[in-house]
């Protein structure tokens, strides 16, 4: 049975029209079976041999929320929303686990030729560079969350500005993760600012 906010949920191009960074929020906690159903969605999201390196830490706790906004320059927005989804990339564990990636459709042999190409070549990359491509997939499950968030009735905020070493600590993270982003999320009690945008023919290029 869906919760009273996610009954009015939104298509996708109203998702992404009506998508504000929204900086206050009302004090409503998220039901479980909100929060399922966006995770849900976002682990749909497409990823470079589909190796996945994105995870998600939710926090709901107001002690922990507390900490956040400090290792986040004070931002009231993450004290303000019932929940804050810490999106960090983790290709170590991809790495340590090639064998969870590999479609099991495919033959033994198959399987085992695909762990053997991938580990040759991130095994060619420093935990830096790996950490690096991984992130340039994880930004994909972000976008794809901030679109889910928005089109199942909630809205949410973006961040980077907070100190990544703060918050590693309070979340106990291991010291190789990227951080994507933190994103404060809850139903809006502001409306955002107006789109301000490149126009199209800034930004796009018809050959
Ligand atoms: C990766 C990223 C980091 C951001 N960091 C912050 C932040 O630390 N604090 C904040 O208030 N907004 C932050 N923003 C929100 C942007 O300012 C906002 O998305 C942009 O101005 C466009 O406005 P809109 O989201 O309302 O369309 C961030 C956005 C992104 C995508």
């Amino acid at each position: 049975m869906a919760t009273q906010t996610m009954q009015n949920i939104l298509s996708v191009p109203e998702a992404i029209e009506s998508r504000h960074s929204i900086r206050k929020f009302k004090q409503e906690p998220i039901p479980q079976e909100d929060l399922n159903k966006i995770f849900e969605l976002v682990r749909l999201s497409p990823s470079a041999w589909n190796l996945q390196p994105w995870r998600f830490h939710v926090v709901t706790d107001t002690t922990v929320k507390e900490k956040l906004k400090e290792a986040a320059y004070g931002q009231q927005q993450v004290t303000s929303a019932p929940a804050v989804v810490m999106v960090i990339s983790d290709m170590e564990d991809v790495i340590e686990n090639l064998p969870e990636t590999v479609h099991p459709g495919l033959s033994p042999d198959r399987q085992q030729e695909e762990v053997a190409n991938l580990s040759s070549f991130f095994g060619g990359m420093s935990v830096e560079e790996r950490g690096q491509w991984g992130l340039t997939q994880t930004n994909i499950a972000l976008g794809v969350l901030l679109v889910t968030i928005q089109g199942l009735g909630y809205a949410s905020v973006p961040m980077l500005g907070f100190d990544q070493e703060k918050v590693k600590e309070i979340l106990g993270l291991k010291e190789h993760v990227k951080f994507a982003s933190m994103v404060p999320f809850g139903i809006a009690d502001q409306e955002g600012y107006e789109h301000h945008r490149f126009s199209l023919e800034k930004i796009v290029t018809f050959h």
